[in-house]
C-alpha cells in the first residue's frame, strides 16, 4: 500500500504574507530577492523536542535574539515564536514524537544591494519542524572525523545562515568517509561544521572557549553544567591541534549529534578507539537530564 505522504506544515511570514500564515510546505514560496535567498542575510536556530518538548527552547530564543541584534535585523515578532513552535508540532502530529524545529530569519525582500533596504521591510520568518532520524548506532560506536582549515568568516557566535564553508568542510568529511570535519585555525581547534567539540585528556575535560571563533552552543552549555554536576574537571581553553592525539577521548555535542564519541582522526585513533569512560558518563547524565519530567 501507498501511505500517503505526510503533509509538512510550516510557518511563513513575509513581505506578501505580512499576517504570517501557517502552509503546506509546498505553498511556501521564497521571493528572488528575499536577502536570505540571494546574499545569506539572515540568521537562524535549530532546537529539538524529546517527546514533544522542546529542549532548551527559552536559551534558544535568546540565542536567535543575540543573532539578530548582532546583525541589526529587526525582528519584534520573535516573541511570538515560542507559541508558533508549539502550533507546528501540533499541526505536524508531533507532540509525543522527538522532532527538530527550523526557524530562519532574513532581512526580508529588497532589490539586491551590498547595504541595507533604504525604507523599513518586513523581515521574512520561516519555520518548519521535522520528525527525527535516530542516531543511537552511531552514539554508542563513536565516529570518524577529518580535521580542516577553518576558513569561515571571523564572526563563527552568530547562527548565520551562510553556511558555504560548513558545508564544504563536512562534504570533505563525508568523501574521506568521516561523519564531521574539524575546524583548526591558528593551530587551534574550534569546533565542528555543526557542532561543538570536548577533549579529554588525564581525567578532565577540556573545550573551546566562548570567543567569535565558535558558536556559544547550548549543547556545550548543557554538557558543561552536567561535568560540574558530576564532578568533573573542566577547562575552557584552547586546544592545540598537535595535542588532538595525546587526547583518551574526544566528542562532537550539537542539538542533532547529542554528545558523539570521535574514536579517530585523520585516521589516527583517539584513545583507544572506541568511546570513552568519561564520554559515556556524560551521555548517561544527557540522557537522563534531556528525558526528565517527561
Ligand atoms: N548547528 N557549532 C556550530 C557551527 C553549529 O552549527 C552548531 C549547531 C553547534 C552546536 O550548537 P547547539 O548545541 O546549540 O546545537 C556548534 C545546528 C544544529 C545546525 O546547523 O544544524
Amino acid at each position: 500500500m501507498i501511505m500517503p505522504k505526510r503533509k509538512e506544515w510550516t510557518y511563513y511570514k513575509s513581505q506578501t504574507t505580512p499576517k504570517g500564515l501557517y502552509l503546506p510546505k509546498d505553498k511556501v514560496c521564497i521571493a528572488p530577492n528575499d536577502r536570505g535567498f540571494m546574499l545569506g542575510d539572515g540568521v537562524y536556530e535549530v532546537i529539538r523536542t524529546y517527546n514533544g518538548k522542546p529542549f532548551c527552547l527559552t536559551e534558544h530564543i535568546a540565542r536567535l535574539k543575540r543573532s539578530l541584534n548582532e546583525v541589526r535585523i529587526d525582528c519584534p515578532d520573535v516573541l511570538k515564536i515560542e507559541a508558533i513552535v508549539f502550533e507546528l508540532l501540533k499541526l505536524n502530529k508531533l507532540r509525543d514524537s522527538d522532532a527538530t524545529i527550523y526557524i530562519q530569519i532574513t532581512r526580508g525582500v529588497w532589490r539586491r544591494s551590498h547595504t541595507f533596504p533604504t525604507e523599513p521591510v518586513l523581515p521574512t520568518t520561516y519555520m518548519e519542524v521535522m520528525p527525527l532520524t535516530p542516531i543511537a548506532e552511531d552514539t554508542k560506536r563513536g565516529v570518524s572525523a577529518i580535521t580542516v582549515s577553518d576558513f569561515r568568516w571571523g564572526r563563527c557566535d552568530i547562527k548565520a545562515i551562510g553556511l558555504l564553508a560548513n558545508c564544504l568542510a563536512r562534504q570533505r568529511a563525508k568523501e574521506c568517509g568521516a561523519a564531521e570535519a574539524i575546524f583548526v585555525r591558528d593551530g587551534v581547534v574550534t569546533e565542528g561544521t555543526h557542532t561543538n567539540l570536548f577533549g579529554v585528556l588525564n581525567g578532565e575535560l577540556v573545550t573551546h572557549p566562548k570567543t567569535n571563533h565558535i558558536l556559544a552552543g547550548i549543547t556545550r552549555d548543557t554538557v558543561i553544567k552536567l561535568s560540574h554536576n558530576l564532578g568533573v574537571p573542566l577547562h575552557e581553553t584552547p586546544l592545540p591541534e598537535t595535542k588532538l592525539y595525546e587526547l583518551d577521548e574526544l566528542f562532537l555535542v550539537g542539538t542533532t549529534v547529542e554528545i558523539m564519541p570521535v574514536v579517530s582522526v585523520n585516521g589516527k585513533l583517539i584513545g583507544k578507539g572506541t568511546p570513552g569512560k568519561i564520554t559515556k558518563l556524560l551521555q548517561k547524565a544527557f540522557n537522563d537530564y534531556v528525558r526528565s519530567g517527561l
